[in-house]
């Protein structure tokens, strides 16, 4: 969904109605439009609006009820490697995708020693 996620933050919904690009879903706040290509969906409800005091607002949600697709999902809890997050890099200005396994969480910190 690389091509697609880039293009909707280029391009203005003043211009094109992006819901079109997608096939669209509603759940059980049955308000903002989801996307069904996508493997998750949060959807919140907005619960406050701050004013950056620039051109920005900055809004906070509070993730009401959450979609994920059946092959995203390990046991039954959702699996990274499955989802495959598109990761943005400000700096770079590149798309990434996650990298490899790197240390057992809640185990490798055990090996730590002090000398
Ligand atoms: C790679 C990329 C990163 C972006 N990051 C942000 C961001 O962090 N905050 C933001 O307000 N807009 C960001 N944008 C711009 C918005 O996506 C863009 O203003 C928005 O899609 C305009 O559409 P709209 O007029 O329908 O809101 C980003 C765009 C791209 C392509």
């Amino acid at each position: 969904m690389v091509i697609v996620t880039d293009y909707i933050g280029i391009i203005s919904g003043k211009k094109i109605d992006k819901s079109e690009l997608f096939k669209i879903f509603y759940g059980a706040l049955n308000s903002a439009p989801m996307i069904e290509e996508a493997p998750i969906n949060l959807e919140c409800k907005l619960v406050n609006t701050i004013d950056l005091g620039t051109s920005h607002d900055l809004f906070i949600g509070e993730i009401k009820k959450a979609y994920i697709k059946e092959e995203c999902l390990s046991d039954g809890i959702p699996d990274i490697e499955k989802i495959k997050p598109i990761l943005y890099s400000t700096g770079i200005k590149n798309y990434l995708g996650i990298g490899n396994i790197i240390g057992k969480a809640w185990k490798i910190g055990k090996e730590y020693n002090k000398n």
